[in-house]
């Protein structure tokens, strides 16, 4: 031990460490008092990490992630005799961060759904994935289902198919966290409804999108 501190600590110290090292040995009083300075010392760093990280997210205000519906490929489509509708859709969204170093951490509790005259006709759920900064990266959802739909509404996509103007909402509830650097924030729920329309609701066709239309709402 001697030879330790000899190494460690320059001559003129030495004489100032036995009174530190004597009441640790001494009594339980010091046991406490030294859990607590520990106590203390780790809630004064969980403060300055939080307090830091805020002060970061203030100064680098994150922009939200700008989405783009890129693609929207039918893969099966198939009205049952039960007038309700088979459905396999899948969609390829751009999400594009735009902020520097700060990124986004996509959770796993994600829904996704797409409704036509407001009945869900499938729905999905987003890759779990974190996103760095500055960066593009396309999510593809794939969005499955047999929903009772009923003749009217049938008819009505009749004809939406026939005017070639079929207006759709996709629905996306995203647990989402900002990360500065390493440090995760905070979680938060965003809601995304993309108001599309296209030009045909069909397997067999290359569907073109005629609008997008974006709405965000963030949940804190
Ligand atoms: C964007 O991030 C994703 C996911 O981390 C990664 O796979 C991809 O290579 C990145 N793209 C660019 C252009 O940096
Ligand atoms: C939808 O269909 C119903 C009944 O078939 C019809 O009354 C209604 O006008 C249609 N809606 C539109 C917007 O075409
Ligand atoms: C949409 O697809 C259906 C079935 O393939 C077809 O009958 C209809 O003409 C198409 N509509 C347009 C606008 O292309
Ligand atoms: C998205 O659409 C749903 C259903 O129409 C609506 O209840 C919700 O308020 C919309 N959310 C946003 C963010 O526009």
């Amino acid at each position: 031990m001697l030879q330790d501190n000899q190494n460690l600590v320059p001559p003129p110290q030495r004489r100032n460490l036995p009174r530190y090292h004597q009441p640790q040995s001494k009594s339980s009083g010091s046991c406490i008092k030294c859990f607590c300075c520990c106590c203390c010392c780790l809630i004064f760093s969980i403060f300055f990490v939080t307090v830091i990280a805020y002060i970061l997210y203030a100064l680098y205000t994150p922009h939200v992630p700008n989405y783009k519906v890129k693609k929207f490929e039918v893969t099966s489509f198939n009205v049952l005799s039960d007038f309700s509708i088979n459905a396999e859709i899948s969609v390829t969204v751009e999400a594009e961060n735009r902020n520097e170093g700060i990124g986004f951490n996509y959770g796993k509790e994600s829904t996704s759904s797409i409704l036509y005259r407001d009945k869900t006709l499938c729905a999905g759920k987003l890759p779990a994935f974190e996103q760095p900064g500055k960066n593009v990266t396309m999510i593809k959802v794939v969005l499955k289902g047999k929903r009772e739909f009923g003749l009217g509404l049938l008819e009505n996509l009749t004809a939406d198919n026939k005017a070639g103007k079929v207006p759709l909402l996709i629905v996306v509830k995203a647990p989402i966290s900002v990360v500065i650097g390493k440090w995760p924030l905070r979680q938060v729920l965003v809601k995304l409804n993309c108001s599309l329309v296209v030009d045909n609701l069909t397997t067999d066709n290359k569907i073109k999108i005629l609008s997008a239309k974006y709405d965000y709402q963030i949940m804190f």
